[in-house]
């Protein structure tokens, strides 16, 4: 296809389906979707996490994109050669990917449009990667629970989660016997049309509301879910990312039997409160710390004399047994 043609379709398809709004990708010759110069900082970082992590190369590897937009993330990685599923619900930005897809040649790029909710490996298939980008937050409950079992149970490698967390007005949920911590967000307003919520291309389908899981909650459920280790990336960095959405990635590894102490097999793994604080260690506390430096400024020999006086006291006072 040449330029001039690229242009005259990108043109037709901005006019039936609206203007890109999200991802930026280049098409050939001077044509991008938005523009040159546009930060690629989370489409950096999803990428070298895949490239990190895999243990295959690019054309041997299957990956799902859940809720892919524009199909910015389900293109970069059908480029490098892994076969790709990207589903998305809404047809106005899924045209957008399919006309790039034709654009590049991207015969190895499977367009599905559904509702994530379905998602279901006996229909999908399994998947080395699963991306998750953001698309959790936009879920309400139970779904945004189940959702999290189901792409561990279609999850062969490991799943990425970039996703906000819920902090503040945190409210207390129930889901396959577990407590889950979250915060109800508005997504559209309770009175909107079917119409109207489709044409919100960023937001839920169609649930009025979502709950941000909290921190904590997040990673139980990743391990509730069969995840056996979740980590957050930081770098590559993202400068604009806001402080409550992390970039989580869950493993779907084998669980490990500990052989040192055989007991600890049977016992449950600990649960995470329901919020992040937990205590510093005692060299960075206040109050440890003035006693240690106050301490200090009594000579060694001084402190050992006290405290084998104190441990003879001591002795004299324990009744024999
Ligand atoms: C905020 S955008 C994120 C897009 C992209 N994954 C990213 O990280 O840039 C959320 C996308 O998920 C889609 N979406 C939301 N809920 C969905 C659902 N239940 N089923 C399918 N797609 C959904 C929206 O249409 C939108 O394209």
């Amino acid at each position: 296809m040449d330029a001039a043609e690229i242009a005259r379709r990108k043109t037709e398809v901005a006019r039936l389906w609206g203007d890109w709004t999200a991802h930026n990708i280049h098409l050939g010759g001077d044509i991008y979707t938005i523009g040159p110069d546009r930060e690629a900082d989370k489409l950096r970082r999803i990428v070298q996490i895949v490239s990190d992590l895999a243990q295959k190369p690019f054309e041997q590897l299957r990956i799902l994109d859940l809720g892919c937009l524009e199909g910015g993330y389900a293109i970069e990685l059908a480029r490098r050669g892994a076969a790709v599923m990207a589903i998305e619900g809404r047809q106005a930005n899924l045209e957008k990917v399919r006309f790039a897809k034709d654009v590049l040649g991207l015969s190895n790029l499977e367009l599905v449009q559904d509702d994530v909710r379905n998602l279901d490996p006996a229909i999908h298939g399994r998947f080395d990667v699963v991306l998750c980008l953001g698309l959790l937050y936009h879920l309400d409950v139970p779904e945004v629970f189940s959702f999290v079992h189901q792409i561990a149970e279609g999850c062969d490698g490991f799943a990425i989660f970039d996703t906000y967390v819920g902090v503040g007005s945190l409210q207390r949920f129930e889901y396959r016997g577990h407590e889950y911590w979250g915060r109800v967000i508005r997504e559209h307003l309770p009175q909107s049309s079917k119409e109207e919520r489709l044409e919100s291309k960023w937001a839920s389908l169609d649930n009025p509301n979502s709950v941000w899981i909290a921190h904590n909650s997040l990673y139980n459920l990743l391990g509730d879910a069969g995840f056996t280790t979740a980590y957050e990336c930081n770098v590559p960095v993202e400068l604009e990312k806001p402080g409550d959405r992390l970039t989580v990635v869950a493993m779907k590894g084998k669980a490990q039997p500990i052989l040192a102490m055989p007991r600890a097999n049977g016992s449950p793994m600990g649960r995470l409160p329901r919020e992040e604080r937990r205590s510093y260690s005692r060299k960075q506390q206040f109050w440890p710390v003035t006693q240690e430096r106050l301490t200090n400024l009594v000579p060694l020999a001084w402190r050992q004399s006290i405290k084998r006086r104190l441990a003879a006291s001591s002795d004299r006072r324990t009744p024999p047994t």
